[in-house]
């Protein structure tokens, strides 16, 4: 079969993620492994997880391992509006749409959002599977640069001055405002504000996705920008991935009560309804008081790691390398001299068992080629202090050769 021939023209668009596959290369054992994004093994409560599990089947089993309604099952997402009500997003049951992890709302929100050739604007650098789901239903991604407090609302005003001239305007802005994946960068409250204000002017909508927002090490936390809107233009994504576990797939969206109802109707065709064990585990932990306690426990743990990283890139790496102090989340953001390349240096650094991502797959136009994503998060304390301080006398050693021939 000629498969190519037969797909569908937005279908010709999907591919796998480069940094997605790159992980299976990093993910043996024996590899000092700060690629992948995904949180600590060590931090996951088995045993606790094993109990409530056993319960839930014995006292709830019927309903725990049947279908339950689209948008989600009602003590759960009853509980996640009085969370959301609690962090200053008003929120009603009707409001709350159960997902099968906050990408797939990513998901659901392009399906229903973008017709071919539709804008969006993305931050550059940016989460992959952001923008994967935009190319995947053929969005035109509108990269804008960040800087230290987030996006450059600055340079995103002056494009959509130029687009409005040209008849043009955007669909919606995808945004990661704390601890941004890749960058670990925080969006200060004057960009929220500008960025909204720019969104009420030009009259597009905003994807606030928050997966790492709980995780603060320090730091005052800031409004959300949905809990700014007024106009329910905002449309806010949460996940119990970082702040407990991914494996049961469970997160969730927030949004006007129409919006909710058609992002139901597109996810029945998906998946019917999200899984119903796994959104009972989460009540149960949730509704106890459980994860936030855990919440606390985990920023200490990852605030740990992330000091440790940042003491040893301080050691290791030479003069000329930078990179992002991050208050939260799981990363850091790291530069190399403009004209080195993370990607080749990455190939050496697997030769001696240490790998990262190189930055370009961030970024839609292959830009950021001296740039690399560092995940504090999943290697242990022994694998961050080693494999750092293997990647800072490689890095010595590309310098002095780099410096040579520049
Ligand atoms: C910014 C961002 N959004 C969404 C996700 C997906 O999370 P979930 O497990 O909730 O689907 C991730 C996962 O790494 C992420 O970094």
């Amino acid at each position: 079969m000629n498969w190519d021939q037969l797909y569908a023209d937005r279908a010709k668009l999907m591919k796998t993620s480069e940094i997605r596959e790159f992980f299976k290369l990093t993910e043996q054992p024996e590899i000092m492994s700060f690629a992948g994004g995904f949180p600590s093994v060590d931090f996951f409560p088995m045993e606790k997880v094993a109990e409530v599990m056993s319960s839930l089947i014995e006292e709830e089993g019927r309903y725990a391992l049947q279908y339950g309604p689209t948008e989600g099952n009602v003590e759960l997402r009853g509980y996640l509006a009085e969370k959301m009500t609690r962090e200053g997003i008003a929120a009603g049951l009707d409001n709350i749409l159960i997902t099968n992890g906050s990408q797939q709302g990513m998901d659901l929100l392009a399906k229903v959002f973008l017709n071919p050739g539709d804008m969006v604007i993305v931050e550059e650098p940016g989460y992959v599977g952001g923008l994967g789901a935009i190319r995947n239903y053929q969005g035109e991604r509108l990269p804008v640069p960040l800087d230290a407090d987030g996006l450059r609302t600055d340079l995103l005003a002056a494009r959509l001055r130029k687009l409005k001239k040209e008849g043009r305007q955007p669909k919606f802005a995808y945004i990661v405002p704390n601890f941004q994946n890749p960058t670990g960068i925080c969006m200060s409250l004057a960009r929220r504000r500008e960025l909204l204000a720019l969104a009420q002017k030009y009259n597009f909508l905003i994807i606030e996705d928050n997966p790492y927002g709980e995780i603060r090490f320090e730091g005052e936390p800031l409004p959300s920008i949905k809990s700014l809107d007024t106009e329910g233009r905002v449309i806010y994504l949460g996940s119990f991935s970082k702040t407990f576990i991914p494996g049961i797939r469970v997160g969730w969206l927030v949004a006007d009560e129409p919006l909710v109802q058609k992002l139901a109707c597109a996810k029945q065709a998906t998946d019917l309804c999200s899984n119903s064990l796994g959104q009972r585990v989460a009540y149960r932990f949730a509704s106890c008081g459980y994860i936030d306690a855990h919440v606390n426990t985990l920023s200490e743990r990852y605030k740990f790691k992330r000091d440790l990283m940042l003491s040893c890139m301080e050691k290791h790496f030479p003069a000329g390398v930078t990179w992002t102090v991050p208050q939260g989340g799981f990363f850091i953001w790291v530069t190399l001299p403009e004209g080195m390349n993370a990607r080749d240096l990455l190939l050496k650094a697997i030769d001696r068992k240490v790998a990262y991502v190189d930055g370009a797959g961030f970024y839609v136009n292959g830009n950021g080629k001296n740039t690399a994503r560092f995940a504090f998060s999943e290697a242990c304390p022994e694998k961050i202090a080693r494999g750092i301080a293997i990647l800072g006398q490689l890095m010595h050693e590309e310098m002095a050769k780099f410096l040579k021939t520049a």
